[in-house]
């Protein structure tokens, strides 16, 4: 770890040029991290993050898999030591709250909320409404069709929310709503609900609506990917977003999951999020990693000898920059409100499942070390020290 040194808030780094950025921000609704935002805090370079985020408001985030917390301790040590938010990486999802109609079990997010609360952090609840991760009863082939008739899907769209988001009601601090309703080529995604309220978008309104009257301090996120740039889905969801702000629908940020890779050139990012802040709404980076060209081979496959590395040096010092460059982006944008990382370690990283070659994509290695990544991400965060805290908002309404 880096030589300790204590910075005090206010003197340092980033702070100077952030502080121009300071705009007047609302009360948040899900409060704030314990520590965080006030005056005059020392806060050691080599704090872990969850310090060094709550000493400018901002939420350090990771995805949870609650096979691991409770159960895996060192797994469980760093999420409750590094983190002062969390996100079900699977647990909040239809299919695991509801896989048999009308039976709910919610063991698993109620176990994650119950952890947050005894560890001062706030629960980023993910997701509401998505057309992948439906259970089998609702939707066989990942959100294309159903055997309910348009109207029953609108009742049980209904139902899931008023029940889930209901359910946590006042327990979490922020929900993904509407999550991927758009293709890469920005037209809507052909989901059932989509194709349920008339070949038209507008179930995303209605979500918002009825997430809102279920828990209406709950801070309210449309989320999506390869929005970081600037593009047709891009364009597509600022459109949206723009249209929903000016129905007075509850809408108070946009989620940029950040899921990058080296083989493409780092995004626009600061520009595109504070474009949408510029709306009047809070943005986050919702599942931050850097994949790899890795030599490694499949966990699924060869657990026991899984490791992942980068190719080359080439590929491990531009995987720093792009952690360094996300972090960045949401420091230089004043309403960018969470920062979280998609899982701990690069063994339980989603990315070798779905992208074979490709891996290393998180802060911690598979044994659970700090990586250089880690240090980077530590670093800008030090350097931001002092700066005018942020704080979550109810996005204007
Ligand atoms: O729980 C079952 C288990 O019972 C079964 O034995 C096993 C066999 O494959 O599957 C398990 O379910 C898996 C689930 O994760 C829980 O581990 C699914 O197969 C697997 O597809 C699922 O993957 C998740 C993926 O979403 C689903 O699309 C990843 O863990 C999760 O990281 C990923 O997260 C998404 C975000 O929610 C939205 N944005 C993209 C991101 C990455 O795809």
């Amino acid at each position: 770890m880096s030589v300790r040194r204590s910075l005090v808030v206010g003197t340092v780094g980033l702070a100077a040029l952030l502080a121009t950025q300071s705009t007047a921000l609302a009360t948040p609704p899900g409060g704030v991290p314990p520590g965080q935002a006030k005056k005059h805090v020392e806060v050691s370079a080599d704090a872990p993050l969850r310090d060094l985020g709550s000493a400018i408001g901002l939420r350090i985030g990771t995805a949870v898999n609650t096979g691991l917390l409770g159960e895996d301790p060192a797994y469980t040590d760093i999420v409750n030591t590094q983190f002062n938010s969390v996100t079900p990486e699977n647990a909040m999802k239809w299919e695991s709250v509801e896989p048999t109609k009308g039976t709910y079990t919610w063991a698993d997010a109620d176990e994650l909320v119950k952890s947050a609360q005894r560890n001062g952090q706030l629960v980023r609840a993910h997701t509401l409404v998505w057309h992948s991760q439906l259970p089998q009863w609702l939707s066989k082939d990942t959100g294309a069709t159903t055997t309910f008739s348009d109207q029953q899907v609108k009742d049980i769209v209904k139902k899931h929310i008023k029940d889930e988001a209901g359910r946590y009601k006042g327990r979490v601090w922020s929900w993904d709503v509407v999550n991927e309703a758009f293709n890469d080529d920005g037209t809507p995604r052909q989901s059932i609900f989509y194709k349920a309220w008339g070949n038209s978008t507008d179930y995303i309104a209605d979500a918002f609506r009825w997430a809102h009257e279920a828990d209406p301090k709950a801070e309210l996120f449309y989320n999506d990917y390869n929005i970081e740039y600037t593009g047709p889905k891009s364009i597509a969801v600022y459109d949206l977003v723009e249209k929903l702000k000016a129905q007075h629908v509850p809408i108070d940020g946009v989620g940029f999951q950040t899921h990058l890779s080296t083989q493409y050139g780092f995004p626009n990012l600061q520009e595109t999020m504070q474009k949408f802040a510029d709306l009047g709404l809070d943005v986050a980076e919702t599942e931050v990693d850097v994949r790899t060209a890795v030599e490694a081979v499949d966990p699924a496959t060869d657990p026991a000898t899984y490791t992942a590395t980068p190719v080359d040096g080439l590929h491990q010092s531009t995987q720093e920059a792009y952690w360094d460059q996300t972090m960045k982006a949401c420091l230089f944008v004043q309403r960018c409100v969470s920062y979280t990382v998609w899982g701990v370690a690069d063994s339980n990283s989603w990315i070798p499942g779905v992208f074979p070659g490709e891996g290393a994509a998180l802060l911690y290695d598979d044994a659970l070390q700090p990586k250089r990544q880690y240090t980077v991400v530590q670093q800008d965060l030090a350097l931001a020290a002092g700066a005018a805290p942020r704080r979550a908002g109810a996005g204007g309404r």
